[in-house]
């Protein structure tokens, strides 16, 4: 394979850098170095993070970075997505971190080391493969942080899991809390908020070309895929947000859930489903505004399994640490979007601070 190399160096490393080109020139046809890109930047951080941007969008395959110390430059390109770089003042450790941590990026301090060095540490690092078993779990681990920051807080749930910040959404959020809110109001929120949401979470639904004639000409564009979506409100609450995906998505089709609760045994009694006959093709969003303990959530994807559903996703507006661990301890396939995340459950199964009962305060009957 034909590498692409990046490097730079902030005021320090100048001397360094040219030991670096010349070697590096020196070895290109060894190791298949198709070309070296020199990256220039006011300070090390301007200098680090255009190496590591290049190295995360595939403009370059590696980078090595000069600084006084090497951590500086470190610290930056470590905060782009997929970039692995490490300080390696000595050749030992420009091997190892191939090895062990598939390094794309090393960093090399000027004040600690010779610029002879430099060739004996670009010589480790070219021809050391990266080891893969072990060493490429350990690393999954932090490139699924990576991919969603939540993995850290709620393990495998995280990556499972979307809380929305967009500032739109939290500040509906916090009207429909305000327990003076009107009906009219909560019930139009609800809306708005699952709306504002299902905009993200279909942007990975199925797209067709198609052909377009406009005034001017016939031009190629997409189209959503016909049949890709079912929505399926629990009921009742979950009602509430049917109409905030219909006006986005007016043909989706809409099954309902009717899920009580046994007074005595707390579990979900299933009394009404209702479901599109082509569900087992659809991507479903099981809708309902509060996931509190998980039980019904828990129920409801059970049925629509049972009737051939595959693709679910939970959708809710407010959700309890409780109810995501129940759903994802039962149904670890399902991704839960929820517009917020709150405290805990009372000895009531309520969300705290919550907003109360979300049917109620849609229909008016508290
Ligand atoms: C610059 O004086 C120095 O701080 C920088 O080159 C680098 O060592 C930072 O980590």
């Amino acid at each position: 394979m034909l590498l692409k190399i990046a490097v730079g160096c902030d005021h320090t490393g100048i001397e360094h850098l040219n030991e670096l080109k010349k070697y590096l020139s020196e070895v290109s046809l060894e190791y298949g170095i198709e070309e070296v890109v020199e990256l220039n930047g006011e300070d090390y951080p301007e200098v680090a993070l255009s190496a590591a941007n290049a190295v995360s969008s595939h403009t370059t395959d590696r980078a090595v970075l000069i600084c006084g110390t090497g951590i500086g430059m470190c610290i930056a390109a470590n905060k782009v997505k997929g970039i692995r770089a490490a300080v390696c003042n000595t050749p030992e450790l420009a091997a190892i971190s191939r090895k062990h941590n598939d390094s794309n990026i090393i960093a090399i301090g000027a004040r600690l080391i010779t610029p002879s060095l430099i060739p004996q540490i670009i010589e480790k690092w070219l021809s050391t493969d990266f080891e893969g078993g072990r060493h490429a779990e350990r690393l999954n681990k932090i490139s699924a942080v990576e991919e969603n920051p939540l993995s850290l807080k709620y393990g495998k749930s995280g990556e499972r899991l979307t809380i929305f910040d967009h500032p739109l959404i939290q500040h509906k959020v916090a009207m429909i809390r305000n327990k003076n809110t009107s009906v009219k109001d909560f019930r139009d929120l609800i809306q708005e908020i699952t709306s504002l949401m299902v905009y993200e979470i279909t942007r990975y639904l199925p797209t067709v070309p198609i052909k377009v004639e406009t005034p001017l000409a016939i031009t190629d564009a997409v189209a959503c895929e016909g049949r890709s979506l079912a929505i399926v409100p629990i009921i009742r609450a979950g009602i509430g947000m049917v109409e905030g995906i219909l006006q986005l998505i007016p043909n989706a089709k809409v099954g309902h859930i009717g899920l009580y609760r046994d007074t005595e045994t707390l579990n979900p009694i299933e009394y009404y489903c209702k479901l599109p006959d082509d569900v087992n093709e659809r991507e479903i969003l099981i809708l309902d505004p509060m996931l509190a303990t998980g039980g019904s959530a828990v129920a409801g994807i059970e049925l629509i399994k049972k009737h051939g559903g595959q693709k679910i996703s939970f959708v809710c507006i407010i959700a309890a640490p409780e109810g995501i661990t129940k759903v994802h301890e039962e149904h670890p396939d399902v991704h839960i979007y929820t517009a917020t995340l709150d405290s805990h459950l009372n000895d009531h199964g309520y969300i705290v601070p919550g907003l109360g009962d979300a049917g109620d305060r849609l229909f008016g009957t508290e």
